[in-house]
């Protein structure tokens, strides 16, 4: 997988541009198949993934599904792809994902669930959703939200973040833990991220 460091200039702008013309819209890829990354479950880390604030317009109830990208909404597409272990990088089979972030213009849908869905993780603990690149909501930086569940076990809050987003070192809540890797392993663009329940 290659990981592009300046995903900002060049990632957003090849997304604006392929926005536009139009070839960059894949069809909604098994998840199986939409990311090759390997867990890396080095001895030194272990460490959970940080919780974050949930922030104000969580929606409970969403719908169960792998693509957002439903009604009418548009904007540049990504998937957000990875996997869910625990600290002895044991795969968390059958954890709750819930995902809700906002639009390309930076609103979120308070009335139904335009951009939120959730999924459970496959055998090997892999998770993958279809979505668009959020826009910025007015004082924060890019960010996903996300909810993370093992059965049975205490729900992980956290939000997830765009590498070299200029908005990054304005953001109060930022945390680097929480940094995407942007790849360009097929057509599109895949944001990816390991989850490490405690
Ligand atoms: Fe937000």
């Amino acid at each position: 997988m290659i990981l592009r460091s300046d995903w900002t200039r060049r990632g957003l702008l090849g997304l604006g541009l392929a926005a536009s013309g139009g070839f960059l819209l894949p069809r909604p890829a098994r998840a199986e198949t939409a990311l090759p990354l390997t867990p890396a479950c080095r001895d030194d880390d272990d460490e959970p993934t940080p919780a974050q604030t949930e922030g104000p317009y969580f929606t409970p109830n969403s719908p169960e599904r792998a693509d957002l990208v439903v009604d009418g909404v548009d904007g540049p597409r990504i998937s957000l792809t990875g996997y869910v272990r625990g600290r002895t990088c044991r795969p968390i089979s059958g954890a709750l994902l819930d995902l809700w972030h906002c639009d390309a213009e930076g609103r979120y849908d308070n009335q139904g669930y335009r951009l939120r869905g959730h999924q459970f993780t496959n055998d090997k603990g892999f998770f993958g959703f279809q979505t668009i690149v959020p826009g910025v909501y007015p004082g924060r930086t890019r960010h996903f939200h996300i909810k993370v569940q093992a059965p049975g076990g205490d729900i992980l809050t956290t939000q997830l973040y765009f590498p070299d987003e200029p908005g990054n070192v304005r953001d109060r809540i930022f945390d680097e833990a929480l940094l995407l890797h942007i790849g360009f392993p097929f057509t599109g663009p895949v944001a990816s991220f390991e989850f490490v329940l405690a």
